[in-house]
């Protein structure tokens, strides 16, 4: 069977820890969209591993397929299975031969172009997802299985490069060097394509997976981002280039939409907003200069909603993991949550950092937005519209500190009883059961109820 896992709200949501629990009983762990935009750290044995494209699984001696719907940077991806090499470990991973490369120029055109849009940029992690997935739906990209056909690679990139190089130099007025220099690029790729096909890497990512569920082997496939920075169910245009949502699980893969339907879609939801980049953000404490639109300064700012957002955002550790930038933290977003449950068709929630919140007297939700003189109970479909969207709260009387590593061993009857009250409200809400509960950043501090493998 499947189980698909999706960030339900912007990212950031705790994904990593709850593919790595629930992994344990997987056999094969794929991811079908994003690149090496997805940092992730697993921690296994003491030993922290740091990633971005290799599903976490890979370390854990699961097999790690990277599919069809993913962006593949070579470098990043050998990179890493290096990197776990020189630390013992023996990486299983197999890359979808249709899954699209991400090449040195589409990184320097992720830089150039967000630099160039001001306000309209997303914020993007600069790793060149966005163009490679503009040349994909231009029918002018490379795919993996390119890699291993020195022809058709020339081919490539002869009727690729040259456009490149001139959207770059004479578009944009920037000089360019030898990551758009056809010869460069031929000789570099050529060579991953003799390492892929050497090493025995490359798949027909649905075949290979419908196999090992006709085995009888458990597969997870793993959601990277946020329901909400999906290019199509997102807030346009401060998103990423891909599907997030469930359904990018099946065209991601190759897998039929009745495979993934007979399985389990669990939505990951962080018990609190936050937020990498720029847009609108209604359930927001405090804000975040350069990220928080029309942010006036901590002279316009109320001092104590300023006060809960730095103390909520220091106790969840909310700074970016490469930049350490701060991010934008907010109250959660129900509507937001009911997109993401209808869209993905959740079957069960995983709901994490409710640690994070211990110890406030109140712990407030958006439960609806007032639109134009109208209640509203989920997100509309612009982000113009939904910046003028005002929060309306429900407020939820606080839970204390506890040991969470003790209620974790001793499960949902002992998580404090306020807690449960709002889990409680965010499930009925969601018609949708809780399956999990992260009360702390160790493998060990999740509180299971349910683990959909078990079940099925
Ligand atoms: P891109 O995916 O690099 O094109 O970035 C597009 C938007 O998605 C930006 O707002 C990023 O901050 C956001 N984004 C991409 N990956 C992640 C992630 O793993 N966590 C949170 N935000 C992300």
């Amino acid at each position: 069977m499947t189980v698909t896992i999706v960030g339900s709200q912007l990212g950031d949501e705790g994904k990593g820890g709850v593919v790595d629990l629930y992994g344990d009983a997987a056999d094969v762990v794929a991811r079908y969209q994003g690149g090496d935009n997805a940092g992730h750290t697993v921690v296994d044995d003491g030993e922290k591993y740091k990633l971005s494209l290799v599903p976490s699984g890979a370390v854990r001696g699961k097999v790690g397929v990277l599919g069809n719907g993913c962006v593949v940077n070579p470098e990043t991806l050998f990179d890493e299975i290096d990197t776990l090499r020189d630390r013992g470990l023996e990486p299983d991973v197999r890359v979808a031969e249709r899954a699209h490369v991400i090449l040195p120029y589409h990184r320097a055109l992720d830089g150039i172009e967000e630099e160039k849009k001001e306000d309209l940029a997303a914020g993007t992690t600069k790793r060149g997802i966005g163009p490679t997935y503009e040349d994909k739906a231009g029918r002018r990209g490379v795919r993996i299985g390119d890699l291993l056909d020195p022809e058709v690679l020339r081919e490539r990139l002869e009727y690729v490069v040259p456009q490149k190089k001139a959207l770059a130099e004479d578009v944009f007025g920037k000089e360019t060097g030898e990551e758009f220099d056809i010869d460069h690029l031929y000789e570099t790729y050529r060579e991953y394509g003799e390492r892929l096909a050497e090493e025995n890497m490359t798949v027909d990512c649905g075949t290979f997976l419908q196999e090992h569920i006709d085995d009888g082997d458990n597969v997870m496939l793993e959601g990277a981002q946020g329901t909400s920075l999906d290019i199509d169910h997102g807030v346009y245009p401060y998103v990423t280039s891909s599907n997030p949502t469930s359904g990018g699980a099946t065209v991601g893969t190759g897998l039929g939409p009745t495979v993934v339907g007979k399985g389990e879609v669990v939505g990951i939801v962080k018990a609190y907003l936050s937020r990498v980049g720029t847009g609108p953000l209604p359930t927001e404490l405090g804000g975040v200069e350069d990220q928080t639109p029309n942010y006036d300064g901590a002279e316009g700012a109320d001092d104590a909603e300023e006060e809960l957002a730095t103390y909520i955002r220091d106790e969840g550790g909310e700074y970016g993991t490469v930049t350490g930038r701060p991010r934008r933290v907010g109250w959660l977003d129900m509507p937001m949550l009911r997109h993401a449950a209808r869209a993905n068709g959740f079957t069960g929630l995983a709901i994490n950092h409710i640690d994070v919140l211990a110890g406030l007297d109140e712990v407030k939700v958006g439960h609806s937005y007032e639109f134009d003189g109208e209640e509203i109970f989920t997100m509309p479909p612009t982000t113009e519209q939904w910046g003028r969207c005002e929060a309306t709260f429900r407020t939820f009387d606080g839970w204390p500190e506890v040991d969470w590593a003790e209620v974790a061993a001793e499960g949902y009857d002992a998580v404090p009883e306020n807690a449960r009250t709002y889990l409680e409200y965010v499930s009925d809400e969601l018609d949708t059961p809780i399956y999990a509960i992260g009360v702390g950043p160790g493998r060990e501090e999740t509180v299971i109820v349910e683990n959909p493998y078990e079940s099925a």
